[in-house]
């Protein structure tokens, strides 16, 4: 998110020309300056419309902004709640003066900046743009590039993983899984049922069942004891999913999984970076699955990431994602294969990502560990989880709240204070698709009571303060 305008950015003298009002508009690159007095009052708005309408008056750019600014523009008092200021926006109301009893303006509200707080979001501080720009300026813009393999080899650094091959997104990264781990139609594959619908979807892309586990409370994932209850002969794989950047137990996982012939996907979609004892994420299993949507932890918009350190599973992973086409004789194709593939400009915002990674993952600590210091020791809220044995990475900081609270109502109250959250997932057992009868009651007290509260890197600390005074004031 670009940094608000100051104030000062955001004034024009009441006896300036067009020209001069233009000029800060288009710095403060918000549409609108407010018209001041040599006192500081308020005297009107001057927007881009207002100019544009001026000109086509036949108006100079000499003309003074008093005679085509807007005179009465909606303004609020200081100290108005934020709730009656999100009232006053729309669509063409973005930025609203905030101005004293003397009528002098000593803040603005935007919607985007002062309000409405997301839950999630992209943080673009490194060469995204620059390395996007030569993408477009040498019209490498589909999937042959130098981006696409400088972001498999980054990636794949950091895991410290053999190999990272680039897909389109998270839940091909998992259909890809399957089809190398040799699943196939008829087979079962044990996953948890708290975990976003795609890693369930993807097992029935290949013909085969997800077969349910429920959540242990610790870490939120799935409960390692109960796997085996879960296998039967037609069981394939399990895929255990670090939840909300809390790491799966993987050493009894891979026990189980060496045990009984399975092979483990991970799916790490939500945990960049996320250790499990000395080792990250993604490289633990055979298969490690990424996504890079917008919310997550690194993104390239929509995109993904297979990992792993078997040779034989990188080679026919590469050869799957592009059509199946033969890596030796080209538009040969032996195999059925998927576009699956990422392109140059998504791997572009990728590799400038990937040098931000390890600030990102800080200053994502940095968030958790302000909500943690508001949270803490407050009954009405449980922390994230944090196992001793993982190091943990903040996605989406999320809490479980007291049973008798009505998590609705909070999240309603959060919104009217101008701050989105959101519920925890479904467990998938619980929807129509995939609807199966079981006792999993530690996944839906967790997907009942979850909360995720605003992350993203380029949060401030204040903005921690308003969610944590929000929320405290909507369990009351
Ligand atoms: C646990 C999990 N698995 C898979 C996916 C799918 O990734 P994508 O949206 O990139 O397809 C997501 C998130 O979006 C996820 O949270």
């Amino acid at each position: 998110m670009k940094k608000p305008p100051s104030l000062t950015q955001m004034i024009v003298p009441v006896g300036a020309s067009m020209r001069e009002s233009l000029r800060i508009i288009d710095r403060n690159a918000c549409g609108i300056a407010f018209v001041v007095d040599q006192g500081g009052r308020l005297k009107g708005v001057v927007t881009d419309g207002d100019v544009r309408r001026a000109i086509l008056q036949g108006m100079l750019l000499e003309a003074r902004v008093s005679d085509f600014m807007t005179p009465d523009p909606v303004t609020v008092q200081v100290g108005t709640p934020v709730e009656k200021i999100i009232a006053l926006m729309s669509e063409r109301i973005r930025y609203i003066p905030v101005i004293d009893q003397d009528g002098r303006v000593v803040d603005h509200a935007s919607f985007t900046h002062h309000v409405h707080l997301p839950v999630a979001g992209p943080t673009f501080s490194g060469n995204e743009l620059r390395y996007v720009t030569e993408c477009v300026l040498k019209n490498w813009i589909s999937s042959q590039g130098r981006f696409v393999s400088e972001f498999e080899a980054a990636f794949a650094k950091f895991c410290g993983v053999k190999h990272a091959i680039a897909v389109s997104n998270g839940t091909v990264a998992l259909h890809l899984s399957l089809l190398l781990a040799n699943v196939k139609p008829g087979d079962e594959v044990v996953v948890p049922t708290l975990t976003f619908i795609a890693t369930a979807n993807a097992v029935t892309y290949v013909g085969a069942t997800p077969v349910f586990v429920d959540s242990e409370p610790e870490t939120w994932n799935i409960n390692e004891s109960q796997i085996e209850r879960a296998i039967t002969p037609r069981t394939k794989a399990i895929i255990p999913v670090h939840l909300y950047g809390h790491p799966a137990h993987m050493d009894p996982i891979m026990d189980i999984a060496r045990r009984h012939g399975l092979r483990v996907i991970e799916d790490a979609a939500e945990a960049h970076g996320a250790r499990y004892k000395e080792m990250r994420v993604g490289g633990i299993g055979d298969i490690g699955c990424f996504s890079f949507y917008g919310n997550k932890i690194v993104t390239t918009g929509e995109g993904g990431m297979l990992t792993t350190n078997d040779d034989g599973i990188a080679e026919r992973a590469r050869v799957l994602r592009d059509h199946g086409m033969s890596k030796a004789k080209r538009y040969w194709h032996d195999v059925i294969g998927y576009n699956y593939r990422l392109t140059n400009l998504q791997a572009a915002v990728g590799v400038a990502q990937m040098e931000q990674i390890e600030a990102l993952l800080n200053r994502r600590r940095e968030i958790h560990n302000a909500y943690t210091d508001h949270l803490v020791g407050d009954p009405r809220v449980q922390l994230p989880p944090q196992a001793k044995w993982a190091e943990r990475v903040n996605w989406l900081y999320t809490i479980l709240l007291k049973h008798e609270v009505d998590r609705d109502r909070v999240i309603a109250k959060l919104k009217q204070a101008g701050i989105d959250s959101r519920p925890v997932f479904y467990p998938i057992h619980t929807m129509p698709p995939h609807a199966q009868e079981g006792h999993f009651p530690v996944a839906e007290d967790i997907s009942r009571r979850g909360l995720s509260l605003p992350t993203f890197a380029s949060m401030g600390l204040g903005e921690i303060d308003r969610v944590c005074l929000a929320l405290k004031s909507s369990l009351q």
